[in-house]
């Protein structure tokens, strides 16, 4: 053949081929029927997300149904994400999702950052969910441009600023959710200029509870011609009157304005709400009369307690209420005798007169509902027309008659309810292998857990058990469920509580049916039902969930790309004779790429005979090679693995013949640079304290970086504190643990050289050795505090969520009292036990306000670790607990230094006195240190009075 031959060969060869790869593109283009904005605006997100679904691959996120999303012709229509365990900041390209009807991205707590105001292009969203994520800033004034909108649900996160007007111009509004969020600012309102929320005539339900309203409550808000059901706005500082255009909403079936700073008089025209259940206008400074609620007949829950009302008889309308469940008027100057007749209505529940002065003889007749709860704790009753049979719980605590014979000692003291509604196991002895459990229908497999929270209820926790109450709840689960074809066997629901607001909130645990797991797509459309709530519950108001990240997600379907089949089986000479020249390139492109790297690669010149040249200068610590460590981890074998993390897994492994060691071994995506890992080992191998855990060797080889730590053999703090491990930590433990750590830290930052801070403080990275000695670890982001003597390095922001401080978060500059406040969110977790975040509050805001509460001390006994000794008991734990406040003080500034912080630990410390002969093992101070000192003890400041109610509806903790 001779050279023109094979040139024109090739010529013809090259055109077939250019022919196929036309043909075989046209063909993929006819089979992808996404439009091609929305696949580019999804593949931003995936690019810029974690987490997001393994079948989001393709380029047909409509054909190849991609998980959570659906679509009508070639546009996504639903983005429905719920559950997801999705991380990421940035919004940007959601709004070019344009024909987006619903979106929900509710449960991802990874999911932070400002929503964008280009939300405002998704103008056919109809459902917005952004439930239990961490957004945070102002809520855009574009999000009322969204005119088909009906339901926003951006309950639990951490929105600013004030409630944008512009929602005013919602027509089809339905529901209105932005409670548990920070939004301050008055309730906006209609002028001729600007739009406001009392233009919502189709809203049937504003959720705004736990916010920082402020201001009255403008009388324009209410109005006959508005569809509102629920007015839920406990939880704020609104101030001045409670309107009487309130009266005039004839629909509203729930008011809730308690636990504000409302006064005067309560309006009497609430009488006219023919279709009020419920109504909650408790702890406020309401004064004036009591107002008169007779004849409103289907009311079933009225708390008014802890107002200032004109003292009074009991009115006759407290017995003459026939849907009564609840009346609870603790603290309300009532006197006299307690009408007899009040017992006697049909469906009472509980009555809570506690706290008044209602005097006499108690007579409670002999009809009343039964399992009646009734609390008459501290008034001035003197006698008691006691029957033996009586069927009911009563309390008398702090009345006369409990100091005579009279009374029965079980009316005189108080009872512990246990509310557990797991229904008795009919599965016998069987159980589940390990994380695996038991459904009632005695199936293993992994459930889907969170919380219901209910935002009012008409009934008591006692009746919820073995009621129709709960199997109502539990038939309307299910068949919502099933309903909606989701693959769920069963739900137990178990252990319901009362938090601090009044919520009743129920632990769920759902099933799936037929299988081991849950997929992402049935997780994200469980999270969408129970947000969305198309369905109502009889006797249960509506409610939001907050989940636990699920587990286990099944295996995600591949996705079944008809176009792209085709298209490889036409195109599949093709793409075989492209690979072939691909792997050519790619073969000279590695040989390129590592004579470069063997050029930049500081440690390929390392000789580690000779300590010289750019080889670190190490202190102590020593060069491991590869084959050495294959043999001590049994070649990295996944029992030897002792835990992982984002940059990859720790082994236990033996070096040195004797020496235990953990061996951190980095991914390949967390690689550090040559010159990065140096400085670490470097670094690491400097610092040598006994509550630092120290560097014991390193190996830098075969695409590997390792490095190895002393072995700690307890476990990390947060693991001992959430009852993982075998031991307990008790008050004076934790004090000590407390110092340990505050002494390592504050070594780091005061005495290494130069200054290190650790930038990832958090109870993970506390270990705790044989004797319970702490130790800090984990340096993978430290910073050496430059020699710029500004104090301060400027970096990308990176930490861990829930310990970030907000001011190195807002100005990228990194500063030792960064670690401080990282330090007091430990303190706080030493205290309560709890994650940083839970239930998308943040421990800081939960332990503010229960400090600042000083109307229901008791919200912060609620909040410490229930497996610690009594309150009382925990020596200067106030003390403790302001120092772990002003270690989170807004303003670095404001923080004490890390040196400042031991000083006050060992301060405390002494307070607490702890008897030294029963603990020798943590012995702390010379006997000349602490031989002077009284035992005192530091109380809290508030009355932590240990018989406050937990009678009837006891504020669990959880
Ligand atoms: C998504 O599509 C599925 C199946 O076509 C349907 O059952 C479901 O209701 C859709 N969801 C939404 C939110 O449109
Ligand atoms: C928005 O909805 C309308 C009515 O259903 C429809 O005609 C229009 O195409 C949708 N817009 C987009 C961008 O999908
Ligand atoms: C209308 O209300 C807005 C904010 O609520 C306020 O800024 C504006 O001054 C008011 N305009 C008039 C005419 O009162
Ligand atoms: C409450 O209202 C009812 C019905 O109007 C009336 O009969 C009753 O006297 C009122 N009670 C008081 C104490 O004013």
């Amino acid at each position: 053949m001779s050279i023109g031959n094979m040139v024109s060969v090739w010529k013809m060869s090259c055109r077939v081929l250019i022919c196929l790869l036309l043909v075989c593109t046209r063909i993929m283009a006819i089979f992808s029927v996404t439009d091609g904005g929305d696949l580019a605006a999804l593949n931003a997100l995936k690019s810029s997300w974690k987490n997001l679904s393994p079948n989001w691959v393709g380029g047909d996120p409509c054909g190849s149904r991609w998980d959570g999303i659906n679509c009508t012709d070639t546009r996504v229509t639903s983005l429905i994400l719920a559950g997801m365990g999705v991380e990421g900041r940035e919004f940007g390209d959601i709004s070019s999702l344009t024909g987006l009807r619903f979106l929900d991205l509710s449960n991802n707590v990874g999911l932070e950052g400002i929503l964008p105001s280009s939300i405002g292009n998704l103008k056919n969203l109809t459902v917005l969910i952004l439930v239990g994520c961490s957004f945070f800033g102002p809520i855009p004034d574009s999000i009322g441009s969204l005119q088909q909108l009906v339901q926003i649900s951006l309950n639990s996160n951490r929105f600013s600023g004030p409630i944008p007007p512009s929602i005013g111009n919602l027509s089809q509004l339905s529901w209105l959710d932005l409670s548990m969020n920070r939004l301050s600012g008055s309730i906006p309102v209609s002028n001729n200029t600007t739009p406001g929320l009392d233009k919502l005539r189709s809203a049937q339900h504003f959720h705004l509870s736990n916010n920082q309203l402020s201001g009255p409550i403008p009388a324009q808000l209410f109005s006959s011609n508005m569809s509102l059901i629920h007015a839920i706005f406990d939880y704020n500082k609104l101030i001045g009157y409670l309107p009487i255009s309130l009266g005039s909403v004839q629909t509203l079936e729930v008011i809730r304005f308690d636990w504000n700073s409302l006064q005067g008089s309560i309006p009497s025209n609430l009488r006219n709400l023919r279709n009020l259940n419920e109504l909650y206008l408790s702890n406020n400074n309401f004064n004036g009369n009591m107002p008169n609620l007779t004849s409103m007949n289907v009311l079933y829950y009225v708390d008014m307690s802890n107002n200032n009302f004109n003292a009074s008889e009991v009115p006759q309308w407290f017995s003459s209420l026939q849907s009564l469940t609840t009346l609870r008027m603790e603290n309300t100057t009532l006197q006299g005798q307690v009408p007899v007749d009040i017992f006697r209505l049909p469906q009472l529940e509980t009555l809570v007169l506690s706290n008044n002065n209602l005097s006499g003889t108690l007579d409670i007749g002999n009809s009343y509902g039964s399992n009646l709860t009734v609390d008459l704790q501290n008034n001035s009753i003197t006698d008691f027309r006691e029957k033996t049979d009586y069927n009911l719980e009563l309390t008398l605590v702090g009345n006369p008659v409990c100091n005579t014979s009279k009374a029965t000692a079980r009316f005189c003291s108080i009872e512990t309810h246990n509310n557990n509604l797991l229904p008795s196991s009919k599965c016998g002895a069987m159980s589940c292998s390990r994380d695996k459990v038991l459904s009632t229908k005695c199936q293993c497999s992994h459930p889907y857990t969170g919380t219901i929270h209910f935002f009012f209820f008409s009934f008591s926790l006692t009746h919820l058990q073995n009621s129709t109450y709960y199997s109502t709840l539990y038939g309307s689960l299910m068949s919502a469920f099933l309903s909606n074809g989701l693959p769920v066997e069963s739900v137990i629901i178990n252990n319901p509580t009362i938090n601090v607001f009044s919520y009743l909130q129920l632990p769920l645990q759902i099933f799936p049916s037929g299988q081991d797991s849950f997929n992402r797509s049935s997780v994200s459309r469980i999270g969408f039902l129970l947000n969305h709530q198309p369905f109502k519950i009889e006797y249960f108001g509506p409610f939001f969930f907050l989940d636990e990240q699920y587990c286990c997600f099944e295996g995600s379907k591949k996705s079944s790309q008809v176009g792209l089949i085709i298209g490889a089986a036409i195109g599949g000479s093709v793409l075989v004779f492209l690979i072939l020249l691909a792997g050519i390139y790619a073969l000279r492109q590695r040989k390129k790429a590592k004579r470069a790297i063997e050029k930049s690669d500081p440690f390929a010149s390392w000789n580690l005979e000779k300590e010289s040249g750019s080889v670190p200068q190490l202190q102590g610590a020593k060069w491991f090679s590869f084959e050495d460590l294959k043999k001590c981890t049994n070649n990295f074998s996944e029992s030897n693995c002792i835990g992982s993390g984002g940059y990859g897994k720790v082994y236990k492994g033996t070096v040195a013949s004797s020496q235990v060691v953990a061996i951190k071994r980095a991914e390949q995506g967390s690689m550090q640079g040559a010159h990065e890992f140096k400085t670490e080992i470097e670094l690491l191998s400097r610092i040598h304290h006994k509550n630092v855990v120290s560097l014991v060797g390193f190996c830098y080889e075969q695409g590997e970086q390792m490095l190895f730590y002393e072995y700690i053999s307890n476990g990390t703090l947060r693991d001992c504190l959430a009852g993982k491990s075998a031991f307990r930590l008790d008050w004076n433990k934790r004090l000590r643990i407390a110092l340990d750590a505050a002494r390592g830290l504050s070594y780091l930052h005061e005495l290494a050289d130069p200054p290190i801070i650790h930038r990832d403080i958090k109870s993970t990275n506390i270990l705790l050795d044989n004797n319970l000695n702490a130790k800090v670890a984990d340096f993978g982001l430290s910073k050496l505090l430059g020699d710029a003597g500004k104090g301060y390095v400027t970096t990308q922001v990176k930490g861990t969520l829930g310990y970030m401080d907000p001011e190195y978060y807002m100005t990228q500059q990194l500063t030792d009292k960064s670690d401080v406040y990282s330090f007091g969110v430990v303190l706080l977790e030493l205290v309560t036990a709890r994650a940083p975040i839970q239930h998308g509050k943040h421990i800081v805001r939960l332990v503010q306000e229960a400090i600042e509460d000083t109307q229901e001390p008791q919200k912060f006994d609620q909040i410490i670790d229930p497996s610690l000794e009594p309150v009382s008991k925990l020596g200067c734990l106030m003390k403790f607990v302001d120092l772990a406040m002003s270690c989170v003080r807004e303003s670095a500034a404001e923080r004490p230094t890390m040196g400042e912080v031991v000083r006050e630990i060992e301060n405390i410390i002494k307070l607490a006195n702890f008897d030294k002969k029963t603990d020798k093992g943590f012995s702390l101070f010379s006997s000349e240190e602490t031989s002077d000192e009284n035992p005192l003890h530091s109380y809290p400041a508030k009355g932590f009075d240990a018989s406050y109610g937990s009678f009837p509806f006891h504020v669990q903790r959880q």
